[in-house]
């Protein structure tokens, strides 16, 4: 088996697990929406010319988008998935004297690009030993004291909210006041599990909600902001995830990108992701996941595990030691998330799961951990 580096197991190693349990196995460790894609996304997807050419720059999908959020095309590039634009952003931001400074623990995906391209990259751990991933204020003095320190120039800051994987989140005034306090440093800002907040969209009553008010962007001028579609709209295959801001930050990361880097299948994906359609699918299916995160953090909670407090619908769980944790879970057809790769060797995270997963989890804990 290959290093569980991100929560997914790769097709091939799950096709070969699936063979071994007869009700296949029950999957923890992604954090996608367990109620799949909405139906008008997979009947777009069927309707992409597998013969032409996509946009070289997703043109006619910035247009669309650029529309229905209120903003404009060049305030809008689109990638093959979210993790395609933090490389991209990485690559336009950083150099051999230009740093990366990444609030930990973290999504590793900007420290990765800033390794592979040899540019400095420097650590601010935000939180504590134990269970102290709480939801603190962010410390905006103690990042800008960092930078100072910091031997290289730091030109890109990254920050994830909601985070993965502690689930914590700062507020849209806190993240201002760190934008501009690093200036001239740009921030990086992954908001991937943002329409997936539990805590703010909770009180929100179930009236139709519309692309501008569900994705809530706006174009800031110090400000490259990430968004998968692969966790929310169930689509981790297809390979589609945006980055919004400014006109010539975005030009900038544009650059950086392949041409063709969203295909006719991802293309057609994502103009099906506004319509009224999908909104409603993610809102009923959001609001069923957060029904399974609360009763599978319960669960846990019952059985005397600590978890972290999370407003996604996947969280912390302390444990001795990950590693093997998820080694013997898997031998029950139960995969969770080791965090070692975080930095965080005695925690495993766990997303919310259907009655179906969450029984079998609770059956191989009890036989892994009795
Ligand atoms: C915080 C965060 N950002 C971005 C991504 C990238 O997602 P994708 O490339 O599938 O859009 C992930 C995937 O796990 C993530 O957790």
């Amino acid at each position: 088996m290959t290093d569980a580096i991100h929560g997914a197991l790769d097709a091939t190693e799950l096709a070969g697990l699936c063979a071994k349990f007869p009700l296949g196995i029950a999957d923890f460790a992604v954090n996608t929406n367990p109620y799949g894609p909405a139906p008008g996304v997979k009947e777009a997807v069927q309707r992409a010319s597998l013969e032409r050419y996509p946009d070289q720059t997703a043109r006619g999908l910035r247009d669309h988008w650029a529309e229905a959020l209120g903003l404009d095309a060049s305030e809008i590039a689109f990638g093959n998935g979210g993790a395609d634009l933090i490389w991209a952003a990485c690559r336009a931001y950083l150099g051999p004297t230009r740093a990366l400074l990444t609030l930990e623990p973290t999504f590793s995906e900007a420290g990765d690009c800033a390794n592979a391209m040899g540019a400095p990259h420097f650590s601010l751990p935000l939180f504590g030993e134990g269970l102290d991933f709480g939801h603190r204020p962010l410390p905006v003095t103690l990042v800008t004291e960092t930078m100072r320190r910091i031997p290289s120039h730091v030109s890109l800051v990254y920050l994830c909210s909601p985070n993965n994987p502690t689930g914590a989140v700062w507020t849209e005034l806190e993240i201002q006041a760190l934008e501009e306090a690093i200036r001239p440093a740009r921030l990086l800002l992954d908001r991937s599990f943002e329409t997936l907040r539990m805590d703010h969209n909770a009180s929100i009553s179930n009236e139709p909600m519309s692309a501008r008010a569900l994705f809530g962007i706006k174009a800031r001028p110090t400000r490259i902001e990430i968004r998968s579609f692969t966790k929310d709209f169930a689509l981790p295959g297809i390979r589609i995830g945006a980055a919004f801001g400014a006109r010539d930050e975005i030009a900038r990361c544009q650059r950086q990108l392949c041409p063709w880097s969203v295909s006719a299948p991802a293309t057609m994906a994502a103009y099906a992701l506004t319509d009224a359609e999908t909104m409603a699918h993610l809102q009923v299916s959001r609001a069923r996941w957060w029904v399974d995160a609360k009763r599978t953090f319960e669960g846990l909670e019952a059985r005397g595990f600590r978890l972290v407090p999370s407003v996604v619908p996947f969280a912390l769980v302390s444990t001795e030691l990950a590693s093997a944790a998820r080694t013997s879970l898997l031998e029950h057809g139960v995969h969770v998330r080791d965090c070692a790769s975080f930095g965080l060797p005695s925690f495993i995270r766990l997303a919310g799961r259907p009655e179906e997963d969450r029984e079998r989890l609770f059956e191989a804990l009890s036989s892994v951990f009795l």
